[in-house]
């Protein structure tokens, strides 16, 4: 589904909320340097905070070592229409834990779910991976929904190859999905995210999605042959800052929580 005219646009994703055209999405972090008023962040003073238009969370990055594994369990959120109501018919939240795509833009991997409100307050969960380069994939949405208490896992075999999975803890199910990226990956990047989704250069709405906690947040890294597991510490945070700040990230040392400012 392709919606080349910016004022079909969001017709069209009201309809087909998660058909994204995948190429023209951005998959990196678009980093905001310089915002205005750093000291209203409110975040852990001895973490080293960057801002972006539209990632908010954790970014573990590994000199030396080669990531292997990332994790992260949360809590499902009900996403919201904001308050500071915007006009939009549907509004957006992607969460999702990954490997590259921050500083490595060569290629990616992710594991999460796309959260939908519409205007009439209808809300669809999407869990999907993303092996980039390639297209975004959906996953059994019927593991999903506000309030499901969600693990997602990726394991590398290789640097272009692994398994995504996604489980549901009450059920006690787990999908697991092979991917095959279409470029190496540097395994430099553990990431722990809300996204707010970006198409054709256009921020989507982005819904208030409360407050999504990723416990049991880490990663096994992988020097001199040598596996460990690690958990956030030492993590870089990252904060949406629009016209302005979107949302807070509070680090601990397995968790990441990223609550939306309303
Ligand atoms: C919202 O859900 C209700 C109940 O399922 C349905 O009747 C209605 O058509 C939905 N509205 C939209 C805009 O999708
Ligand atoms: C999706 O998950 C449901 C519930 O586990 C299962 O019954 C169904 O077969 C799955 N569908 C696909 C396409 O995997
Ligand atoms: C990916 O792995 C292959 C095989 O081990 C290796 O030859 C190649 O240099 C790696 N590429 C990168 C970018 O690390
Ligand atoms: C925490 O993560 C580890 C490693 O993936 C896993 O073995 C363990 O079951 C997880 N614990 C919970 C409570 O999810």
């Amino acid at each position: 589904m392709f919606c080349m005219l910016s004022t079909l646009l969001f017709a069209c994703l009201a309809i087909f909320a998660l058909a994204v055209p995948p190429s023209q999405e951005r998959l990196s972090a678009s980093v905001v340097r310089d915002p205005t008023r750093l000291s209203q962040s409110g975040t852990v003073s001895s973490v080293e905070v960057q801002y972006s238009t539209d990632w908010a969370g954790a970014i573990l990055h590994s000199q030396t070592d080669t990531i292997r594994e990332i994790t992260g369990r949360l809590v499902i959120p009900t996403p919201r229409i904001p308050i500071r109501n915007d006009g939009k018919d549907a509004h957006y939240a992607r969460i999702w834990v990954g490997v590259d795509g921050d500083v490595c833009e060569s290629a990616s991997i992710r594991v999460g779910c796309d959260l939908v409100v519409d205007s009439a307050g209808n809300i669809t969960v999407n869990a999907f991976y993303h092996a980039f380069p390639g297209p975004i994939q959906h996953l059994n949405s019927s593991l999903s929904a506000p309030g499901a208490s969600m693990t997602f896992a990726i394991a590398l075999t290789s640097n272009t190859t692994g398994t995504v999975y996604v489980t549901e803890h009450t059920l006690d199910e787990t999908v697991a999905q092979p991917f095959k990226t279409g470029a190496p990956l540097c395994q430099q990047d553990a990431e722990w995210v809300v996204e707010n989704i970006v198409i054709d250069d256009k921020l989507l709405a982005m819904a208030d999605f409360g407050t999504v906690t990723f416990t049991n947040a880490s990663a096994v890294v992988e020097e001199k042959q040598v596996a460990s597991r690690v958990g956030t510490d030492g993590a870089r945070v990252i904060n949406i800052w629009q016209d302005r700040l979107l949302t807070d990230v509070a680090l601990g040392a397995s968790s990441v929580a990223i609550t939306y400012l309303s």
